[in-house]
């Protein structure tokens, strides 16, 4: 069974993104999930983990979650052209030197998704470069080659509703089926 380690990053249970999350969690089986609101995650880096010491309680448990599950998620709002400020936290603090870089440790999950949305159009985004940017930073720079591969789907224009939460849902319902590497 292909194991999915969901991280979602949105403050509020009524929000389009909530919707989201739960549509593309009704296609999974066997899902894990880190909501970083909910739980009160803090994204601020310590003077001790910035110095290379242990990684703390909360970094190991995110990072052991991650190595158990054969797929990786995140889903979030585009705010300001990027994810909310607790999840690029999350990011400082979860991929540390050791666990996944120094030495770059490639293929830690056999696929990732990053599953946004976003208030203007794909289109807009496109032509604006700030699609490409998105991506060059999410998926080549903190995904990487952590991931064999990695999806980026972006839910543009909150007008189409209904065709989004169609999209999240079967990217949900495809993950079983993709390459399971631990099978
Ligand atoms: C602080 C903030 C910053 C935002 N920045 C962007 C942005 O840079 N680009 C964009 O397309 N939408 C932006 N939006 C719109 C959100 O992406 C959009 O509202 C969200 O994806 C869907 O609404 P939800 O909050 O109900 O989930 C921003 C919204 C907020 C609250």
């Amino acid at each position: 069974m292909t194991r999915v380690h969901v991280v979602y990053a949105h403050p509020s249970p009524t929000s389009f993104t909530r919707e989201v999350l739960d549509a593309f969690l009704s296609g999974l089986t066997a899902y894990t999930i880190s909501d970083l609101y909910a739980s009160g995650f803090s994204p601020v880096m310590s003077p001790a983990e910035y110095a290379g010491g242990p990684a703390p309680a909360d970094v190991r448990a995110e990072q052991e979650l991650l190595d158990a599950a054969d797929v990786w998620a995140f889903v979030y709002p585009v705010w300001w052209m990027d994810c909310p400020a607790i999840l690029k936290g999350w990011f400082d603090r979860v991929l540390t030197v050791g666990w996944a870089y120094k030495p770059m440790r490639l293929n830690v999950a056999s696929r990732a998704v990053i599953l946004c949305t976003a208030g203007y159009s794909v289109p807009a985004l496109k032509a604006s470069g700030h699609h490409q940017a998105m991506r060059a930073v999410m998926v080549d720079d903190r995904i990487g080659a952590r991931a064999e591969s990695t999806d980026f789907v972006v839910l543009g224009d909150p007008a189409q509703r209904e065709t989004h939460l169609s999209t999240a849902a079967a990217l949900g319902r495809s993950l079983p089926l993709g390459r399971n590497r631990r099978q």
